[in-house]
């Protein structure tokens, strides 16, 4: 095969979307840095110089206010996330060149020159906006921190950009009745001199760029020329303090908004890369890719950010005279038994909880054979999931290389020998047709389809070796037998080369079985003859049982708010409490005497369990518990501040359940605190809007 692939001149620079240091990896996440970590590998492995470049992004509101909330530094906070990001990247084989982040100097150094430049060349105007302004908390809100009724359709409890009911969209000042999502008060309006990106001088080479780039796929262009046809507004790229990010040149309290400085963290880690890369002699910078005509730059991301990757970030780039991505390769979302992820179904499965049960393969093997090429979703069905490893990936390929290699271990004392090349030309032009045919859908992006190139590959190799029959041949045709082996050897062995990107792992190991090393797309070929292989091992094996469990977490909890308070009329330390759970009221005993007062109780966001069998304490009826944490002196009842009564309680990766719990199994049930918050086995119980709190030290027991 060697020529058929010509090696191209220009380097290529292949990227995935900065995920937000303010959470765990989870499996949607990887649908994306499993694909462009598959494509950085097939360029390399076609011998293309190739860079996989990512990074946390690390600034931003949410990132400070919760930061804040465990009392730590966004400093502390972005740097926890660092270090489990990449702990997960590297468990799942996602091989980076580079894993930075937004909030490092090369970053601040590229974000000061794109807006020092963009400002120069009259790209940037200043503003004043009216916004929403919290008195209590001291601090603009966002539109993820202002909540109130649509000013179109009058639907509650919407954002303060979008209506999840009409889909307006509005300024968060144009909610009726808003309020701090954080506090629950009642904002303020204030105003703020803005720095703005004048996207739409832009509309015209934006247009113009879209319309004449092949590498981009045809659903989003279509997407963005509609909104250029629309009119481009200015873009508000300054957030006021506090903020975790960069400060604006010139200002004391204004800040960079995230998005403005997060695509640039492309380029800084870009900088981190060439600084190891070329370190000593011929010292280079990020521009040797994104101002190079030599290099071509590759974003991989979801749909859910693609707005800011065709118009905003390409708008900026040609403000500065740098790169434009050749392709923005946009997928969909992951979708868990037909569903979106959800924490409450437990199907907000994180990369870790997946580790704990499964084999990080077995998913890139999964996503790769499933994942569309459009921007469709891809659906996790653990069923099919169970089936496809094991029919596809076990059965059709791991059995049958282990069965070719075993059998030349066990009968040809590990001696592969000649193939007829006479008799074999034509399963050869066959097979070597399908390599050139996988490889092409890789190029393309098509990496569904490449698996299933590779899978009639390996049906074929099953069916020569089953027709061949050499464990007969092996008795009456020692040669031949030879020669049936040496072909299947050798399609293993290009088995093994075609499916290095998606498992390096087992390509890995099944090339050392073989004998052979590294092996490259140079490789495919049938020239794995006269040669002695190692020992066979079971690499795979197929998914017995369940292939993922979601895990149960027993009780069914809401959140309550307190109405009243009573004395107990039959006992000491108990009071008898009224409590709203949104659609109904109930009743609970609960024993806080001594610890609360009736008035400090109410009006309290409390935690309920609902599922638990009601009960008579003391002549009085309880329907319910109230949680509560107990460190053998102080009892401090679990609080959901920001919630409001009826919302869900989840523990992310459980998903919560419906069954009635008996107080005896309820007393098995180990849940803690730890940094201020109620924990369920070291995982943080929330509701949709934050965590549940408990004004009490660590290790406190929760009853
Ligand atoms: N920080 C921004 C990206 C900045 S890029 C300059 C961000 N972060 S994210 O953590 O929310 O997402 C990172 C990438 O993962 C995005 O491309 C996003 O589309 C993708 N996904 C996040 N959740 C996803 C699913 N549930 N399914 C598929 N991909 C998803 O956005
Ligand atoms: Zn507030």
């Amino acid at each position: 095969m060697e020529g058929k692939f010509k090696k191209e001149s220009r380097r290529t620079l292949v990227t995935a979307g900065l995920p937000y240091a303010n959470g765990p990896i989870h499996l949607g996440h990887l649908v994306e840095y499993i694909q462009a970590d598959i494509f950085a590998r097939f360029l390399k492995l076609k011998g293309e110089d190739a860079a996989y470049i990512c990074g946390d992004d690390t600034h931003g509101t949410p990132i400070e206010i919760n930061a804040a909330k465990e009392g730590i530094k966004p400093e502390q906070h972005i740097e926890k996330y660092y270090e489990e990001h990449a702990k997960d990247f590297s468990d799942f084989l996602i091989e980076f060149d580079s894993y930075y982040t937004t909030n490092s100097p090369e970053n601040r150094n590229y974000s000061d020159l794109f807006f020092n430049t963009l400002k120069e060349k009259g790209h940037i105007t200043q503003r004043v906006v009216e916004l929403t302004y919290c008195e209590k908390c001291s601090r603009y809100l966002p539109d993820r921190y202002v909540k109130g009724k649509c000013p179109k359709c009058n639907a509650e409890d919407q954002y303060g950009d979008v209506c999840e009911k009409c889909n307006s969209a509005y300024k968060t000042t144009d909610l009726i009745e808003p309020y701090c999502t954080i506090c629950r008060s009642t904002p303020a309006r204030k105003s703020s001199l803005h720095y703005f990106f004048r996207l739409s001088g832009f509309s015209e080479k934006l247009e113009k760029w879209l319309k004449s780039n092949e590498g981009l796929q045809e659903e989003a262009k279509n997407f963005v020329l509609n909104w250029i046809e629309k009119g481009l507004e200015d873009w508000d790229i300054t957030r006021d303090g506090p903020y975790f990010g960069f400060l604006i040149p010139g200002e004391t309290s204004k800040y960079y908004y995230v998005w403005l400085d997060a695509p640039i963290g492309y380029i800084a880690s870009t900088e981190k890369y060439c600084k190891e890369r070329f370190k000593g002699k011929e010292s280079k910078d990020a521009l040797y890719y994104w101002k190079s005509p030599d290099s071509r730059i590759i974003h991989f991301i979801g749909k859910d950010i693609f707005y800011f990757h065709f118009l905003f970030w390409p708008a900026m780039l040609m403000g500065v005279g740098y790169n434009l991505p050749d392709t923005i390769k946009v997928h969909g979302f992951l979708t868990v038994n037909g569903e979106k992820m959800s924490k409450s179904r437990g199907t907000f499965i994180t990369a870790r909880a997946y580790l704990e049960q499964q084999d990080p393969e077995f998913l890139r093997f999964y996503y790769t054979a499933n994942a569309p090429s459009s921007m469709d979703d891809t659906n996790l069905d653990f069923e099919d999931f169970k089936n496809r490893i094991n029919s596809d990936l076990v059965d059709n390929i791991a059995n049958y290389a282990y069965r070719v290699l075993s059998f030349a271990n066990n009968n040809l004392d590990s001696k592969i020998g000649k193939i007829s090349g006479r008799s074999e030309k034509q399963l050869i032009n066959e097979l070597e047709t399908k390599f050139e045919e996988a490889l092409s859908h890789y190029e393309k992006f098509e990496f569904r389809e490449a698996v299933r190139k590779i899978l009639e590959i390996s049906a074929i190799g099953n069916k020569h070796f089953q027709d061949s029959q050499p464990w007969q041949l092996i008795r009456t045709d020692r040669k031949k037998c030879e020669e049936a082996v040496a072909m299947a050897a050798n399609i293993v062995k290009n088995l093994s080369i075609l499916l290095a990107p998606i498992l390096p792992k087992y390509a890995d190991r099944l090339q050392k079985q073989l004998g052979i090393e590294k092996q490259t797309f140079k490789n495919l070929d049938f020239r794995l003859q006269s040669h002695r292989i190692n020992k066979a091992r079971i690499i795979f094996t197929k998914i017995e049982g369940e292939a993922f469990s979601i895990k149960q977490f027993p009780l069914k909890l809401r959140v309550a708010k307190i109405i009243s308070a009573e004395d107990h009329p039959n006992a000491d330390k108990l009071y008898v409490l009224r409590i709203d759970l949104g659609s109904e009221q109930r009743q609970l005993v609960a024993g806080l005497k001594g610890h609360y007062s009736k008035e400090e109780l109410i009006g309290k966001n409390i935690i309920v369990v609902t599922n638990l069998k009601h009960a008579v304490l003391r002549g009085v009826k309880s329907e319910g518990m109230l949680l509560a944490a107990d460190d053998g002196n102080k009892v401090a009842v679990l609080e959901a501040k920001s919630a409001k009564p009826g919302d869900a309680v989840s523990v992310e990766g459980y998903a919560a359940s419906d069954g009635e719990i008996g107080f005896e199994d309820f007393t098995k049930i180990k849940m803690a605190t730890k940094n201020g918050k109620a924990v369920y086995k070291d995982t943080p119980r929330t509701t949709g809007k934050g965590e549940i709190t408990a004004d009490i030290g660590d290790g406190a027991r929760i009853r």
